[in-house]
């Protein structure tokens, strides 16, 4: 099974089956309760906070609960005006149009969702140079859900047309330890509770990496010949997988050392620090940054990023960079 397949096949499908986010799930449930007794659309949503909080299951279970249809497209695949256009011509009256990662959607295509959002109509300019003329097309009343690991890269017209804004938190290891439970019943392998709170704290908050894991951790107990899944294997398999014991992966580390060790625990730029750590400066800040900073371990400053404190403690070093 591929990763999306397998993703699908664990994802919830209706709002209270979908774990954690507490604030965001009563919320939507109101406001998709009120669209459905109003017998209009849903408002725009925006879903935003790091990757793999659960924004595209979000986006799947408010389609399921307005028992519509949902549309994907994602930000960087919307190339041409007529790619956004043919989408959004074919949805029917309430439906849900998904644009994942739309902080990279090309400014001029943005422009055609504005009056898309706002008005329900399609503005476009047909023929070619010398004779082109503008055509309004009426479009269904639809909810676009927008997806975005960073809503600072949004535009403020863009962001302004969403009436409706959460922001996606990391998950608590109660919550964590949940999924998983439910991940192993949806995939019939039984886990161990002391195993389950295992791969929690070693998630990073993420249930796309407790998923993730949890496959690898069912591989070493299969190989091992054990039918549940016990604290042995799970510990054995995620130090095989070089995850520390709070989760941290070869990269989270070598980006904590990188400053500790070669820039005197900073502050370093950001592209001086990619390029030392060999991967892109998006990656760093999209899926790396956010959960060091949010444990304590990373700061921003205006000078670049600097190791704290605790990141010193945690891999015993001094302010030298040496071991204590
Ligand atoms: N799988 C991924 N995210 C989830 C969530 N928030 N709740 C339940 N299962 C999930």
């Amino acid at each position: 099974m591929e990763e999306k397949e397998y993703e699908q096949t664990i994802r919830p499908r209706l709002i209270d089956e979908y774990i954690g986010q507490t604030e965001v799930k009563e919320n939507m449930k109101v406001f998709i309760e009120a669209a459905k007794i109003r017998g209009e659309a849903l408002d725009h949503v925006l879903l935003y906070g790091p990757p793999g909080l659960g924004k595209t299951t979000m986006a799947f279970i408010i389609a399921n609960e307005l028992n519509v249809n949902i549309k994907t497209a994602s930000g960087p695949s919307i190339e041409k005006s007529g790619d956004l256009a043919a989408v959004l011509s074919s949805l029917e009256p309430g439906d849900v149009l998904f644009i994942d990662e739309i902080h990279r959607m090309p400014r001029f295509i943005e422009e055609i969702l504005y009056p898309a959002m706002e008005d329900f109509t399609l503005d476009i300019i047909i023929g070619t140079e010398g004779s082109t003329r503008n055509i309004k097309i009426d479009l269904p009343p639809f909810t676009l859900v927008g997806a975005t690991t960073k809503a600072g890269d949004l535009t403020s017209p863009l962001r302004d047309r969403f009436g409706i804004v959460n922001k996606l938190q990391y998950y608590t290891e109660e919550e964590l330890t949940q999924i998983v439970k439910r991940t192993s019943k949806v995939l019939e392998t039984e886990i161990e509770d002391e195993a389950a709170k295992e791969l929690a704290l070693r998630s990073r908050g993420t249930p796309r990496i407790a998923n993730k894991l949890f496959r690898r951790v069912r591989d070493f107990a299969l190989v091992e010949g054990k039918s549940i899944i016990d604290l042995e294997v799970t510990r054995k398999a995620l130090d095989r997988l070089k995850i520390d014991r709070i989760g941290l992966d070869e990269t989270d580390k070598e980006i904590l050392l990188t400053i500790i060790e070669k820039f005197n625990g900073g502050p370093v730029g950001i592209d001086t620090l990619a390029t030392s750590v060999g991967e892109e400066v998006s990656t760093i800040e999209d899926m790396y940054e956010p959960y060091l900073i949010q444990i304590g371990m990373l700061k921003r400053t205006s000078r670049g990023r600097i190791a704290t404190q605790k990141a010193y403690e945690y891999f015993h070093k001094n302010k030298q960079g040496t071991l204590l």
